[in-house]
This record gives C-alpha cells, structure tokens and sequence, in this order.
C-alpha cells in the first residue's frame, strides 16, 4: 500500500502519547472510550479503514473480516498475542497481520516471577491479613508456605517470553525445564542452563512449578487438560500468563478444591474479563487481572511498534512484525 495518509481506525483508547502521534502520521479515528468496540461499530470500522488497530478485547473473526471494505489491507494488533485474529482468512482476503513481539516481553516475564513466589510463599494470604487488620505479630508456626529454591520449574512454550522467565528463575535457584514444539540450539539451552522434555507428558509428572508460555492456537487449546493436569504433583504449583483457554480451567478448578495440586497463580482466563467464581476465594489461588505486560514503558513501546509497522507498510513494504498464519 502507497499512501499518504493511511485512514486507521484504532478500536481502543491507547496512551495518550501514541494517540498523538498517530494524530501527527495519519488520519485517525480514535475510540475515545476504555472499552471494546460493539461488533456492529468494529464492522463499520473494518469497512472504512486502510488499517485497523484491534486489541485482544476485539474479535477479528471471520464474520467481521467479510464486512471489512476492500480498502482494508492491514491489521496492526496492538499487542503480541494474535489468537483474537482469524490470520489465514485474512490472508486470504489479502490483509497482512502485524503484531507487537519483543517488547512486552521483560515485563511479562517479571509478572510470571512474582506469580512464581506468589502462591508458595502465601502472599495474598499475608496481604489480606495486613489489609484486614487481622496480624497479631510474627509467629514461627503463621503463614509458612514453601521454598522454591531448589525446586524444578517446567516451562511450557520456550519461546522469548519463556526464555526471560528461564534467566530469571536461575537467579532464584530453581532448575529450569522445558517443553517445546521445537528444541532450542544446543548454545541457547546451555546459556540457560535448561533441560528439554520432548514429552510434555512426562515434563509435568516431575515439575514442582509449571508456567505456561505458549501462544494459544487451535494445537494448545487446553493443551493442559485434565488428563495432563493430573499427571502433575498433587504439591505442584500451575502460573499462566499467557492465555487462559491453554488450560482446562474447570478442570484445574476441580483439581484445586480437592486439594489434588499445590495451588495456581493465574494471570488470564478462559472466558475474560469473565472469572469463574469457583476461582475466586480458593486459598491456594492468586488471580490478576491480565497485567503481565501493564507497564507505561511497554504499553508505549507497543504503541510505537504499531506506528512502525503501519509507517512501513504505508511505505510500501512488509510490515517489520508481520504475523504468518
Ligand atoms: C498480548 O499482547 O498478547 C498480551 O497478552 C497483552 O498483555
């Protein structure tokens, strides 16, 4: 695509900062509001944009990729995940995917390390006791959870964000493990001192710790199912940030009322912004509202991804991150 200007319709308030310097490189419609677009509104969007500018609370399906207008030619995803993004009809139709890879990466790595230390060491539990006013003083015998030093840490999808996750969990002295669709370079698994495990299966059934780090796709929808869930130690601890629908989660639910794992640290959900109340007041469960990677600095480096890949395309070129299906 040539263009001056590239007509973009942005479905979700972004920072201001990349709002406005989107204002200065293209034409812009803006959703001024902090919530999703209707499906009647994004449709109207698809059908008057060059480029549209979705975020994982939009469903780019492909009900909506028909109503899009001839105009549209590209879809610059303001975050990495694309599982919201029907890719392979949008290629079809001749629209080109983009995402933003490598720099929420750090940060969600930081969120799964907190959510790693989270349940073991039974912080919720000593957060509500202190906002409560509920702490009578130290006790040798009060809140004592588990260590992780030492333990073993089963990385499901090796990919940047399961990496950076790997180098910080060797800081704490936890051995890292993990299962990959594809092995590292044998370089690249040294420097992270990590062992593979060609079966997933087999990984699980001797993990102290599991953190799930694969994109979701129609191969690892409930990749940890309940047959997989039960192979893992009845101690066991599961930490998602990556997406819920990897996980069974009524059968993690299951699991952890009756007491069969360790707990779990849970970052995203199967049905979001719905939680399962089932989830909510289990002892053994911390839940976040999907915030792995909700830094300033990411979500304006996210920002100026996006421009580039639009700018780029503007250009006449592939966008730098542009998404295969
Ligand atoms: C993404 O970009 O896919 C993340 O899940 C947003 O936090």
């Amino acid at each position: 695509m040539k263009r001056e200007r590239p007509h973009v319709v942005v479905t979700r308030k972004l920072p201001e900062a990349v709002e406005a310097r989107m204002r200065e490189l293209f034409e812009v419609r803006l959703n001024t509001a902090d919530r999703p677009m209707s499906h009647a509104d994004l449709a109207q969007a698809a059908r008057e944009a060059d480029v549209l500018v979705p975020t994982l609370t939009d469903r780019i399906d492909q009900t909506l990729l028909a109503a899009a207008g001839p105009r549209l030619r590209l879809i610059a995803n303001y975050g990495a995940g694309v599982d919201h993004i029907d890719v392979a009809t949008a290629r079809t139709r001749g629209i080109l995917v983009s995402n933003t890879p490598g720099v929420l990466t750090e940060d969600t790595a930081d969120m799964t390390m907190a959510l790693i230390l989270a349940v073991p060491r039974r912080m919720a539990e000593g957060l509500a006791l202190m906002q409560e006013g509920r702490w009578e003083g130290w006790s040798p015998t009060a809140i004592t959870g588990h260590r992780i030093w030492g333990k073993r840490l089963g990385i499901v999808g090796m990919g940047r964000i399961g990496q950076a996750v790997a180098r910080r969990a060797r800081a704490f002295g936890l051995q890292v493990h993990y299962h990959n669709r594809r092995r590292l370079h044998a370089e690249t698994e040294a420097g992270l001192d990590a062992t593979y495990w060609e079966s997933l299966d087999q990984m699980l059934a001797r993990m102290d710790i599991v953190s799930v780090h694969c994109p979701h796709t129609p191969a690892t929808y409930h990749l940890l199912s309940a047959r997989r869930l039960q192979l893992m130690k009845p101690s066991a601890y599961i930490v998602n940030t990556a997406r819920g629908e990897i996980i069974d989660e009524n059968a993690l639910i299951r699991m952890l009322k009756r007491g069969q794992l360790g707990g779990a640290a849970l970052d995203v959900f199967e049905k979001e912004p719905a939680v399962n109340p089932d989830l909510v007041g289990l002892p053994n469960v911390v839940l976040l509202p999907h915030m792995g990677s909700a830094t300033e600095e990411g979500r304006l480096e996210m920002g100026e991804k996006v421009i580039l890949n639009i700018k780029t395309f503007a250009d006449g070129h592939r966008p730098p991150d542009q998404v295969l299906p």
